[in-house]
């Protein structure tokens, strides 16, 4: 069976956090296109000099540069399903989505919104780290390394702290979600894809939420 998921949900809510998880328990393939920009600045590409600045400031990358992303992740890949973790972002985002995914036969069967209020987006967002290497997420006081600076996962010492985790670039990146994201809620429970949960529980909790969203669905 394949499986097509959307995390929604504002900067910091947890989509990569459950998107990793859901990787590791049900062999999905996770598509962050926030993480394909990274990826393009660290290399220096001309289009990655091109995004970082608007990274930085918070605001969103135009969309033919985020879909031109998807659609080369998604051609020609044989994967059992995607998670697609912070995209789409905007209504011509989710259009150009549903189209790719019609052209594979396939398409999205639920789209997850992960609801946490601005307090505690603030606080996730400030204590996040990140291993380097292999790209776990860990939280200063929630989620932090076993041992101090390791990370559990491969062993690296390579902990990265992101340039837009800051109050200045969140204030402007909940803006964006709120102004431009936000109107996929509605695009969504339209199409009777939208399941939504608290995202402020444990992260296990949230995790067993989604399992059971997926299990209500027939999805596994
Ligand atoms: P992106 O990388 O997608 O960032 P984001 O949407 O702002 O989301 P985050 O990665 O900040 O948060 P998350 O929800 O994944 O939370 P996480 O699991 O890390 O995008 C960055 C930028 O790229 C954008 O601003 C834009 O410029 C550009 N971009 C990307 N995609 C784009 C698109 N489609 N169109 C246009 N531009 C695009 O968790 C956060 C912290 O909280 C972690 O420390 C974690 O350990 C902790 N945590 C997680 N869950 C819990 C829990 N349940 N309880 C306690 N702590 C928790």
């Amino acid at each position: 069976m394949t499986i097509n998921l959307i995390l929604l949900g504002p900067p910091g809510a947890g989509k990569g956090t459950q998107a990793q998880r859901l990787v590791e328990e049900r062999q999905l393939v996770q598509l962050s296109t926030g993480d394909m920009l990274r990826e393009a600045r660290a290399s220096g590409s001309e289009m990655g000099r091109r995004v970082a600045e608007v990274m930085d400031r918070g605001e969103l990358v135009t969309d033919d540069i985020v879909i031109g992303l998807i659609r080369e992740k998604l051609e020609g890949s044989d994967a059992a399903g995607f998670i697609f973790d912070g995209f789409p972002r905007t209504l011509a985002q989710a259009d150009a989505l549903d189209e790719l995914l019609a052209g594979m036969g396939r398409k999205i069967d639920a789209a997850i919104e992960i609801q946490v209020d601005d307090d505690a987006l603030v606080r996730r967002v400030s204590g996040r780290f990140t291993c380097g290497n292999c790209g776990a997420v860990y939280h200063d006081e929630t989620r932090p390394t076993q041992k101090d600076g390791v990370c559990d996962q491969c062993g690296s010492t390579d902990m990265k702290r992101r340039a837009d985790d800051n109050a200045e670039s969140l204030r402007t990146r909940l803006m964006e979600y709120y102004k431009k994201t936000s109107p996929l809620l509605g695009y969504y429970y339209a199409k009777g894809k939208l399941r939504s949960l608290d995202g402020l529980r444990e992260m296990d909790e949230v995790a067993r939420d989604i399992g059971t969203i997926l299990h209500e669905q027939n999805l596994g």
